[in-house]
């Protein structure tokens, strides 16, 4: 399941922002709110609005996406002008002109399949490649925002995560924030990635975007990203520079676990140790009872691991947002207490699609 929130601040680029901001009394519209009792709000048939392609592993790089991309054209646009308005708010719009100029520059360092799918979707829709390539490192640094692995009492697990990414250079533009929110809303889709003519796995992303933002492998694992803050820029600006691809963006490390780990186990190993670009949290569920992990992961390092955990008593579930198992959220962005007082009140017992969502 997959919702989009509002108002939640995940974004790794935006640290300075912060000081702009003064701390109100209260947090008003920001205040955490937990929906747990109230009339549910989860509506299987909406979730159905979300349009389903099936990406073919077997054929070339150079077509597969390119079915896809070519009917989000105009969406696609729409959501790079949002990024283009709200690094012009920051940069006067120079910013955005070197980031592409950045982008079109680094894009033959990106490994393959991603560099060919690139150029194809570019050639396909006429949108620039370094524009693509952008939009895809932009998922990477700003990948939010509360992601829970929980089981119930016959101990079926359930992954939910929600997604907000109305936060990139700046947050406090309430109007920019729902604008991007929105522009993103119109390029969700589920794909089905097929291989030797089978379903290889499944997962949630945006069009345009070539991984995956959160995944399922059928009698596997399932799998979401929550950014973490920290050191991207030290290996991403070399890189930009200089090239290379020793280290894995995020959104060739999801896409490349659900093709290649068989289980939870080989999927929880390969996200232990993959080199990345930056920090992240993977939060990981299996098949079996207990099999839910939170990795905390820096670009060289497992910093942490959280399991599920049967001797807790909150041991049932692990939930995650943006900030560090041993570190206070930013108190104008704490999702993580009201998250754990919200599945407390829930209970193991109504754990469902219905339940998390309310949470
Ligand atoms: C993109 O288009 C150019 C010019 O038509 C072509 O040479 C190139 O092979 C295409 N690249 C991809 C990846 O489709
Ligand atoms: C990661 O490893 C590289 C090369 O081994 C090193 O230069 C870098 O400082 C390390 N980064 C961190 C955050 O430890
Ligand atoms: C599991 O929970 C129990 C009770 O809170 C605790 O003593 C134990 O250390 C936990 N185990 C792990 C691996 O965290």
């Amino acid at each position: 399941m997959l919702s989009t929130g509002a108002a939640a601040v995940c974004s790794l680029l935006l640290v300075g922002c912060f000081t702009h901001l003064t701390q109100a009394d209260g947090l008003g519209q920001y205040a955490g709110q937990c929906l747990v009792g109230e009339p549910p709000l989860y509506d299987p048939e909406q979730a159905g609005n979300v349009p389903t392609f099936i990406v073919n592993l077997d054929e070339a790089p150079e077509t597969r996406w390119n079915h896809i991309v070519v009917k989000y054209v105009t969406q696609i646009q729409a959501a790079l002008d949002t990024v283009k308005k709200m690094v012009g708010v920051v940069e006067n719009g120079i910013l955005y002109d070197v980031l592409v100029h950045f982008m079109t520059g680094a894009v033959d360092s990106i490994q393959e399949p991603y560099r060919t799918e690139l150029y194809a979707i570019a050639n396909a829709t006429g949108i620039s490649v370094g524009e693509f390539t952008l939009m895809n490192l932009f998922y990477e640094v700003s990948k939010g925002c509360t992601s829970i692995v929980a089981q119930d009492a016959n101990g079926v697990l359930y992954h939910a995560r929600n997604q907000d990414f109305g936060t990139f250079f700046i947050w406090d533009t309430v109007a920019h924030q729902w604008e991007q929110t929105e522009t993103l809303r119109n390029l969700l889709i589920n794909v089905n990635f097929i291989q030797n003519g089978r379903p290889l796995f499944f997962g949630v992303t945006f069009a345009g975007h070539l991984g995956v933002l959160t995944g399922l492998r059928q009698h596997a694992f399932t799998l979401s990203t929550n950014a973490r803050f920290g050191s991207t820029l030290p290996t991403l600006i070399p890189w930009l520079l200089e090239g290379g691809n020793a280290r894995h963006f995020l959104m060739y490390t999801d896409r490349d676990v659900m093709q290649n780990a068989k289980n939870f186990q080989e999927a929880k190993d390969y996200l232990s140790t993959v080199p990345l670009f930056g920090s992240a949290y993977f939060i990981l569920g299996g098949t079996q009872p207990g099999e839910g992990v939170i990795i905390t992961r820096g670009p060289n390092s497992t910093d942490h691991v959280a399991s599920m955990n049967a001797s807790d008593p909150n041991g049932w579930y692990v939930l995650q947002t943006n900030y560090d198992w041993d570190k206070d959220p930013l108190f104008l962005d704490d999702r993580r207490t009201p998250g754990n007082m919200c599945m407390q009140a829930l209970t193991q017992a109504n754990v469902d699609h219905s339940g998390l969502y309310q949470v």
